[in-house]
């Protein structure tokens, strides 16, 4: 059905921009058939941004349709944009064949083999804690933060705002104290991390730059997700903490 489906219409001209719906390289082509004008089933993290479509993540029309593929089960996954500190804007390497980025790590991986040999399903992919990914980060075409109100209901009720579940007392009674062990190999947050951080930095010190940069000034994934006063200043929602924040470098002179 997917196959027919998507390879017959890939050469239907869509009357509203006289395009076919395979040359189509926006979401529009999809939304003809899939929900979008009041829906808007991409909606999440990902869909807010223009430069990123569906085809940016399944490939276009033929790709969807293309002979062979396996149709509810090859399906596009993180790691393909999230690996080695980065985030790309594109999951296939080619958008008429549908091939994904090979993925260097796996921190912000889903499971190999899952469901089933040879396929790795967010849908169905664990992590922190043997939780489901969505448990923490919501549903595929809604990643938090959502554009529609309604998806971020849920985050917002455990820890005070809208976004990825990302503090550690919205599920532990308190912040367990840990150099790796929270999610994605993450360490505590707040004012006990700040009195333990030193050894840790002395121990591991090039292990801090996965995530503070390999310069140590901060990158998008040490955002503090919310507004917070450490060591006596105050963060801003979404500052990218680095080691000069607090002192002069990662020697913490
Ligand atoms: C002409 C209508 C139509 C258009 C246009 C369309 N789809 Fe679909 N799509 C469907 C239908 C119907 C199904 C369900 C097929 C089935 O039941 O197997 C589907 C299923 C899918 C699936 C799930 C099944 C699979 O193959 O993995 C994906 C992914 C998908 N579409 C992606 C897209 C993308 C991306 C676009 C735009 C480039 C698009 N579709 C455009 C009608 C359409
Ligand atoms: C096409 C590449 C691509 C794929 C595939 C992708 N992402 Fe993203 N993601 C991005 C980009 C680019 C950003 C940065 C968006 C921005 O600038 O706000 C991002 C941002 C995020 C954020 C941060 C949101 C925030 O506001 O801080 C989360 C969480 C996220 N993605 C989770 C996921 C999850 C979970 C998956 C798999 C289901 C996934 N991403 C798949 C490219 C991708
Ligand atoms: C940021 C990447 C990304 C974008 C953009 C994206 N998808 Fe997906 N899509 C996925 C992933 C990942 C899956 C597999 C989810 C899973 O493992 O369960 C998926 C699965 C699907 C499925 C199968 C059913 C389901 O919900 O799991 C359909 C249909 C689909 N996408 C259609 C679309 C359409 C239509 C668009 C544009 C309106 C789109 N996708 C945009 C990543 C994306
Ligand atoms: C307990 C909650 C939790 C679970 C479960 C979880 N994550 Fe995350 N995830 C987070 C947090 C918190 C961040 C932000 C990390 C950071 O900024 O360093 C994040 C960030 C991400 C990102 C975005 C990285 C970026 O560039 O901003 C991706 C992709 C991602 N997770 C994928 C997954 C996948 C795939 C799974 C399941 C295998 C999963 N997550 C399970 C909490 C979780
Ligand atoms: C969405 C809920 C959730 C969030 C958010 C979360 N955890 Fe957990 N965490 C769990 C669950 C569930 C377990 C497994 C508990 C068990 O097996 O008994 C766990 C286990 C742990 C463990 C293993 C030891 C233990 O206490 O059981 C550590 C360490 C840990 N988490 C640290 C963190 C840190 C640090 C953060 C914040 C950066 C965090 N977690 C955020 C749900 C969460
Ligand atoms: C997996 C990604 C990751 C790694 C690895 C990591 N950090 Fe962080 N770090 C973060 C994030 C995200 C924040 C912002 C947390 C927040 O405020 O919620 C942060 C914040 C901090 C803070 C400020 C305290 C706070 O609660 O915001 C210090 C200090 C810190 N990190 C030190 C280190 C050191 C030292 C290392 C290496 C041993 C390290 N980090 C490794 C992601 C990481
Ligand atoms: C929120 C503030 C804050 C941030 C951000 C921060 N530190 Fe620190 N750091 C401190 C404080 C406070 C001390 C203790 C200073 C003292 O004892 O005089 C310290 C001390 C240290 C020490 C011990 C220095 C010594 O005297 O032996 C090291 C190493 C260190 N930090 C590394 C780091 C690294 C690496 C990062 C970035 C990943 C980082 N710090 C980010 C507040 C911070």
């Amino acid at each position: 059905m997917t196959e027919s489906l998507h390879t017959l219409h890939a050469s239907v001209t869509d009357p509203t921009n006289n395009l076919t719906l395979g040359s189509s390289s926006d979401r529009s082509a999809c939304y003809r058939c899939h929900p979008g004008a009041t829906t808007k089933c991409l909606r999440g993290a990902m869909g807010k941004q223009s430069n990123i479509q569906c085809q940016s993540c399944h490939g276009d029309m033929n790709a969807v349709g293309a002979h062979g593929r396996q149709g509810w089960l090859e399906e596009p996954n993180c790691q393909a944009c999230h690996q080695n500190a980065l985030r790309y804007t594109e999951a296939v390497t080619n958008a008429t064949t549908g091939t994904l980025r090979a993925s260097l790590d796996s921190r912000f991986a889903t499971n190999a083999n899952t469901p089933s040999a040879g396929i790795s399903m967010y849908r169905f992919s664990t992590g922190h804690g043997n939780m489901q990914c969505s448990a923490c980060h919501g549903s595929t075409h809604a990643i938090y933060p959502s554009s529609h109100t309604e998806d971020n209901l849920q985050s917002i009720a455990v820890q005070g705002y809208a976004g990825t579940v990302a503090e550690c007392t919205a599920c532990h009674d308190s912040v367990p104290q840990t150099t790796t062990g929270g999610p994605h190999g993450m360490h505590s947050v707040g004012s006990t991390w700040v009195s333990a951080h030193k050894s840790a930095a002395r121990n591991n010190l090039t292990s801090c730059q996965s995530c503070h940069g390999t310069d140590y000034r901060g990158s998008v994934l040490s955002k503090t997700p919310t507004s917070r006063s450490l060591n006596g200043k105050t963060f801003a929602a979404g500052h990218q903490i680095g080691c000069y924040d607090c002192h002069n470098g990662p020697s913490g002179d």
